[in-house]
């Protein structure tokens, strides 16, 4: 998988995947990370790449010219998704990331200030992408978690079994996990998970999972085929706290 940033600052988008799993990534070949200065590639003779917006109004605008002159330096694969990110944009979800990451290679454009101008989403841009209903400084760390979250879907970057059962996947909030010491300040590992019957353990994660998703995403039951005995443990569960769905 390639990624190719064209961004005003490329060594945020390189810095910060110079560590840990993306590192390791890119260091054995499964990822490619580039970063391209936009200012590189502007004509305006102060390296300017903004001014203000017609029609009035607060901010600055991206220019189009050296964006759609440093994608066309790039020249990507053909077909390739190029990606603007944007709070304007559709919401970003881990269903988004695996289609993603079913691409070989991805363009991601990153705004700035009040963003850049339409012609460049009219004439390049495949997908607008939103992270979620906040207003960054910048597209750089959205890109960093588009990037994160597809590099981890690809092939050997991280094991599969670990991408199976963890949140979103199931559908579920992943259940809570607990690692050595047994006893931390007084508190102590549920007895449940030292027990060695992964039955029994399989069935607590079960209920765990369902007991944080709603808690903190009821939402996310509303698509969610429960079982029988998932609907049983819920109903008794909110009778006992007294909860009304
Ligand atoms: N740029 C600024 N805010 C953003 C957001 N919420 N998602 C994607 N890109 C952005």
């Amino acid at each position: 998988m390639i990624f190719k940033v064209l961004t005003l600052f490329p060594e945020v988008i390189l810095s910060a995947t110079n560590y840990s799993i993306l590192k390791r990534a890119q260091q054995k070949g499964l990822i490619k990370i580039e970063a391209i200065n936009i200012r590189d590639f502007t004509i305006d003779k102060h390296k300017r790449t903004d001014d203000y917006p017609y029609g009035g109004g607060f901010g600055m605008v991206m220019t189009a010219q050296p964006i759609i002159d440093a994608y066309e330096s790039i020249k990507p694969a053909k077909p390739h998704r190029v990606i603007y990110l944007t709070p304007q944009g559709k919401t970003y979800t881990q269903r988004y990331a695996e289609q993603l990451s079913k691409e070989k290679e991805i363009v991601i454009i990153c705004g700035h200030y009040e963003g850049i101008d339409q012609r460049v989403i009219d004439m390049i841009v495949t997908d607008e992408i939103s992270i979620g209903d906040y207003v960054l400084t910048g597209g750089e760390y959205a890109a960093l978690v588009v990037i994160d979250s597809v590099s981890r879907l690809v092939k050997d970057v991280i094991e599969e079994k670990s991408a199976q059962e963890e949140s979103f996947s199931t559908g579920l909030l992943e259940y809570p996990q607990y690692t050595r010491p047994l006893e931390f300040r007084g508190r102590k590992v549920p007895e449940i998970l030292l027990c060695g019957d992964h039955k029994k353990i399989r069935k607590w994660r079960r209920y765990q999972s369902l007991l944080k998703t709603i808690k903190n995403r009821p939402d996310l039951l509303k698509d969610f085929e429960l079982t029988d005995e998932d609907r049983e443990f819920l109903i008794k569960y909110c009778e006992t706290q007294k909860i009304v769905l």
